[in-house]
């Protein structure tokens, strides 16, 4: 099994503002939706709460909200009390590639504890005003694939899908 992350990250690292998101590209929406469906999809309380109710839980996918309150609750979700925790729950159901939605706490998280194997990263050539930041990737990772967009009447700037894995060492 492999566990990801899924992002997407302006120039200066900005990736919310006021528990939203802070652009809207339809396509990455799309990619978002193709790459982690049939999946489990492991997110922070605030960013399950970010998601407007029409929209979640997110359909076709398994999500699991990771919380440190011991009677959370949320309809058709799995609630469990640490990323390591949903990654088993992910291990056991037989899923061979989890993702690790967000939002900033989360993704720090599970970078911080070595945690991912690969990172889809969306870089949004813009800067943004913002209040949750993604860190830098260090230099472990390597770009294994990177697909250039360009700005047309549905997205207001160019954007990269870019894959980056562990360098095995
Ligand atoms: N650009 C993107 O791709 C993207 C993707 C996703 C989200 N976002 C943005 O990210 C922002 C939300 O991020 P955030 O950092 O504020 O919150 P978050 O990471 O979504 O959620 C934080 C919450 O998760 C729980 N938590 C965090 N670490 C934990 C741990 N180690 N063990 C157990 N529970 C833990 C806690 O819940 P409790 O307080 O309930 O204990 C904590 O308050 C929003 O602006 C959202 O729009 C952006």
């Amino acid at each position: 099994m492999k566990v990801s992350l899924i992002i997407a990250v302006s120039e200066n690292q900005v990736i919310g503002k006021n528990n939203d998101l802070v652009w809207h590209l339809p396509e990455d929406m799309k990619f978002f939706k193709k790459t982690t469906e049939a999946h489990f999809v492991i997110m922070g309380r605030k960013n399950f709460e970010s998601i407007p109710h029409k929209y979640r839980p997110l359909p076709n996918r398994t999500n699991v909200i990771v919380t440190r309150q011991s009677s959370y609750e949320a309809e058709g979700c799995v609630v469990v009390r640490s990323i390591i925790e949903a990654i088993e729950k992910a291990k056991e159901a037989g899923d061979t590639e989890p993702f690790i939605i967000g939002g900033g706490e989360i993704y720090r998280h599970a970078l911080e504890n070595d945690l991912i194997d690969r990172v889809y990263l969306t870089r949004v050539h813009e800067n943004f005003d913002g209040d949750t930041f993604f860190p830098k990737l260090g230099t472990e990772w390597k770009l294994i694939s990177s697909k250039k967009k360009h700005a047309d009447d549905k997205h207001f700037c160019d954007f990269t899908y870019e894959i980056y894995e562990k360098e095995a060492l």
